[in-house]
């Protein structure tokens, strides 16, 4: 079975290397993302394997059903960048639901001790041999208010480590978890009462810009926004304006509206045209990391165990039990329940 990976990354080459050889899987890894004009790299391969900023669009989808490929094999969980509903009946796609939670959610932690506790500061100051304390303090995170936005693996993972810190945390999610234990509130009362946001839903038309210029305003005075979802839930103007009129206080960013050309490349000797991004960095509350939740080898290693199994299932069955279906509506469990085919 060939397999055309792209968007390949060194991290990625060694787990689906050993996972490959083990199955008799070949993975040829092309550095290019896929997009119209590189799909035609997949010619003779069963399936093509692709991460979040590759393209997976109308034409895209067209492009790999003519050349015969069989499989969008997702290595990650969402699959916003994936025209699921034009896909049906054409390719079938699988993905990874779930790699590690835990990854995701202690960068989110990671980044919301950093930004409170004034680390990324600090280290910069002390390398320079700077020992002052003056700007540096910080606040404890014991009583105060997290509100969690999205309560599925990650954000729950997220949870138990705030009850750690001692906080009171409360959160929304569009379906709600029952018997969870979970103090759900509406969205509008979560923003108005939490000290700290951290969002753990998926993109969706519902959660595209839910931070905008409106909802700025119903914010807690001095909020601290964690962003470890996607970029786009996040309305980086309204995000500016409401850092530079003090409503909000920090804000820890995993991801970006705009990161497809930027994140995952080495951009220290270029001038990045982004100005948003460049502003948003060059504030001192505001801490971008870019798109690292994910990056633990723990995860490394269950991505491409998972993506092998995903092929080799689909191969045997003609189906698997991580494929994204839009047959029924219910993209992401339709075959779970069906057990079956669904084209
Ligand atoms: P999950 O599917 O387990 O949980 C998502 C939760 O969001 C569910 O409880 C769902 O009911 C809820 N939800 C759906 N629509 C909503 C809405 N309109 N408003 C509020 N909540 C809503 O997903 P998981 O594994 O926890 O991942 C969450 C997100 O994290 C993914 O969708 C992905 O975008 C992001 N992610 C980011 C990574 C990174 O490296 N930065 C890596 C992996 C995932």
């Amino acid at each position: 079975m060939k397999i055309a990976f792209f968007d390949t990354k060194d991290y990625d080459i060694p787990a689906f290397k050993k996972y490959g050889q083990e199955n008799k899987i070949e993975f040829r890894f092309f550095e290019t993302r896929l997009t119209a004009e590189t799909a035609s790299l997949a010619r003779g391969c069963y399936g093509v394997c692709v991460f979040v900023n590759d393209t997976l669009n109308a034409e895209v989808i067209d492009i790999l059903k003519e050349l015969g490929v069989k499989i969008i094999a997702l290595r990650c969980a969402g699959y916003n960048n994936v025209d699921v509903k034009y896909a049906y009946d054409k390719i079938h796609i699988v993905r990874v639901p779930a790699y590690s939670p835990y990854a995701v959610a202690e960068h989110a932690a990671a980044l919301l001790l950093t930004s409170v506790r004034r680390v990324h500061k600090a280290y910069n100051r002390t390398r320079e041999f700077n020992f002052s304390l003056s700007g540096l303090t910080g606040f404890d995170l014991h009583g105060k208010t997290m509100g969690v936005v999205g309560t599925g693996k990650i954000g729950r993972i997220f949870i138990d480590i705030c009850k750690g810190f001692g906080m009171n945390i409360i959160a929304y999610d569009k379906f709600p978890a029952e018997n969870s234990g979970i103090n759900y509130v509406s969205l509008p009362e979560l923003f108005r009462e939490s000290d700290i946001i951290s969002f753990h839903c998926p993109l969706t038309e519902e959660t595209f810009h839910l931070i905008n210029s409106e909802s700025v305003k119903t914010l807690k005075r001095g909020v601290i926004l964690i962003n470890t979802s996607r970029g786009a839930i996040i309305d980086s103007a309204a995000l500016i304006e409401g850092i530079k009129g003090r409503r909000i206080g920090a804000a820890c960013l995993d991801v970006y509206e705009e990161e497809s050309d930027i994140f995952f490349n080495d951009f220290s000797g270029h001038i990045v045209d982004d100005d948003t991004l460049a502003r948003l960095i060059s504030l001192p509350n505001v801490i971008v990391t870019s798109h690292q939740a994910f990056l633990t080898s723990e995860a490394l290693e269950n991505i491409a165990e998972t993506t092998v199994n995903n092929l080799l299932e689909f191969k045997k069955d003609g189906f698997s039990q991580n494929e994204l279906c839009y047959r029924c509506g219910n993209v992401e469990t339709c075959i779970r329940n069906r057990k079956e085919k669904c084209f």
